[in-house]
């Protein structure tokens, strides 16, 4: 009797611990292979890790260590075949912000935690996933990676982690994720002052530069209800017949609501993009497009880019840009014209100074607020004047505060030493303080003037 009840209490215990990963789906893969041969995006050295327990590779989709500088490797997803002479991309970086170094280890071991380690065992980045359940490691057909348990439900998810893209099916959710971050640039994976953040108001595309983010994009006054996902979808659904494929920002699937498409963007925008139950229609792409990303660039930029399969080379194509003559004009994005321009139809046209417009260069910069804040004080600020000019932001903010005087609005721009000058609307009397400024799009009508600091 009392045998029979300590083998059942052995019984219920072993059924109360949770599952394991079993000893064949464990794997520990060391960064120090050779390099790989081909180009990537980046212009990125990349290393293989193999295990005969786990797959790194489906198709098209890899994950693979890679780095921009000597010894500073990162572990990411890269998408794209070897066969195509197309660049292959990296759409998902398990620890931008946290490099490892040579003989870095990635392993999953019994308890079913993810983790990057330098060699010395010291952990960089990982999944939090240990005694959780996870039995084992994939990734799946559409570039999600995953740690799953005994029923197939997926404890951690790398599209529950974006970086600075979406894949088709990846959502952005008010409660979760609720971002996208640029990179700092080609070379520096790291954080960059670009992102793109979705709230109960909209998906907001901000740059923060001077520690004040300021908004120069993406659909602000729009319901998503809680979540936007990034998806490719048949124009018809029936099997046989060829259809076109639309790139979609779909809103969570619930009840229709009329959606409040907004105003503010009459300067910049020159097609409308909605479409019923306040799912946005990106663009129509005329393939099989359900290998695509949305990515938020180091530049600033939104763009799709999708891949078509039967291709053999350049397979990859832009299907998507936000601000682009077909969607939001290119003066829009803040770094068009680098650190400082005058932009007219897509063309930087003048390099504004004191002096006047003068020829455009990419060494054309604004002034700096150190100029203006360092110890400035009693020193006289003087403006110089630009006619037919509008701010990136303006569109956004309905362009500014207001109605005020001009001369109130200068000596708000006098007051703070991180105003970089101040853009005045003389018809509607509206002020708006730039605290950065950029690409400085052309406003036709004249009375759309600012003054810049000097
Ligand atoms: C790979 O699986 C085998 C069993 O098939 C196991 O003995 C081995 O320890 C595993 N490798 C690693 C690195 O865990
Ligand atoms: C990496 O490990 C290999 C093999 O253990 C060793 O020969 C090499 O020196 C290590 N490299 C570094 C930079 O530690
Ligand atoms: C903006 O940048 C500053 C300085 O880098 C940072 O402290 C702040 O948290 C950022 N704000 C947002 C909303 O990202
Ligand atoms: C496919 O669907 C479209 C739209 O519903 C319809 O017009 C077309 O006839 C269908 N084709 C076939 C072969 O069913
Ligand atoms: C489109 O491509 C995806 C991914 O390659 C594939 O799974 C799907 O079956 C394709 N759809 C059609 C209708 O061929
Ligand atoms: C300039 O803008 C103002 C107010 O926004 C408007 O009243 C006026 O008609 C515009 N002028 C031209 C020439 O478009």
């Amino acid at each position: 009797m009392l045998r029979f009840l300590i083998v059942a209490l052995a019984i219920a215990t072993v059924s109360v611990v949770t599952a394991q990963v079993p000893p064949e789906k464990q794997f520990k893969v060391v960064n120090n292979n050779e390099f790989g041969d081909y180009i990537t995006e980046y212009d990125a050295s990349y290393r293989f890790i193999t295990s005969p327990n786990a797959s790194f590779f489906t198709r098209p989709f890899q994950l693979l260590f890679y780095n921009t500088t000597p010894s500073a490797y990162v572990l990411a997803l890269r998408v794209g075949l070897r066969s195509e002479e197309s660049l292959m991309r990296w759409i998902w970086d398990a620890n931008r912000n946290n490099p490892v170094g040579e003989n870095a280890t990635l392993s999953l071991g019994r308890n079913g935690n993810l983790v990057l380690a330098e060699s010395n065992g010291q952990a960089k980045w990982q999944t939090n996933t240990a005694n959780k359940g996870v039995t084992g490691f994939e990734i799946l057909p559409n570039g999600n990676i995953v740690l799953h348990d005994k029923n197939g439900k997926f404890v951690w998810q790398s599209f529950d982690h974006p970086t600075d893209t979406l894949l088709t099916g990846q959502s952005l959710k008010v409660n979760g994720a609720n971002k996208l971050v640029s990179r700092k640039s080609d070379m520096d994976g790291s954080d960059g002052p670009y992102s793109m953040v979705l709230d109960n108001k909209g998906l907001t595309m901000y740059v923060n530069k001077t520690g004040q983010p300021l908004v120069y994009g993406g659909w602000p006054n729009h319901d998503f209800r809680g979540t936007v996902t990034f998806a490719v979808r048949r124009e018809f659904d029936n099997l046989t017949e060829p259809s076109a494929y639309e790139l979609l920002l779909e809103p969570a699937p619930q009840p229709t609501t009329t959606t409040n498409p907004g105003n503010n963007r009459r300067l910049l925008q020159s097609r409308p993009i909605g479409s019923g139950d306040g799912t946005l229609n990106l663009n129509k792409i005329n393939y099989n497009g359900t290998i695509s990303y949305l990515r938020l660039g180091s530049d600033g930029s939104l763009k799709a880019f999708s891949w078509f399969d039967p291709a053999t080379y350049l397979t990859w194509e832009e299907s998507f840009s936000f601000f682009s003559t077909y969607f939001v004009r290119q003066c829009g994005l803040p770094s068009f014209c680098g650190d400082y321009g005058y932009c007219d139809r897509g063309m930087c046209v003048a390099c504004p100074t004191p002096k006047g417009l003068l020829g455009w260069s990419d060494q054309c910069s604004p002034p700096k607020a150190t100029q203006f804040c360092s110890g400035g004080k009693g020193k006289a600020v003087n403006y110089y004047k630009i006619v037919g000019v509008e701010h990136f932001t303006g569109p956004y903010v309905n362009d500014g505060q207001g109605p005020t005087s001009v001369n109130d609005c200068k000596a708000k721009c006098d007051r703070d030493c991180k105003c970089l000058g101040y853009f005045y609307k003389e018809k509607d009397k509206k002020c708006l303080l730039a605290p950065l400024l950029g690409t400085l799009i052309k406003d036709a009508n004249t009375s759309s003037v600012a003054y810049i600091k000097y």
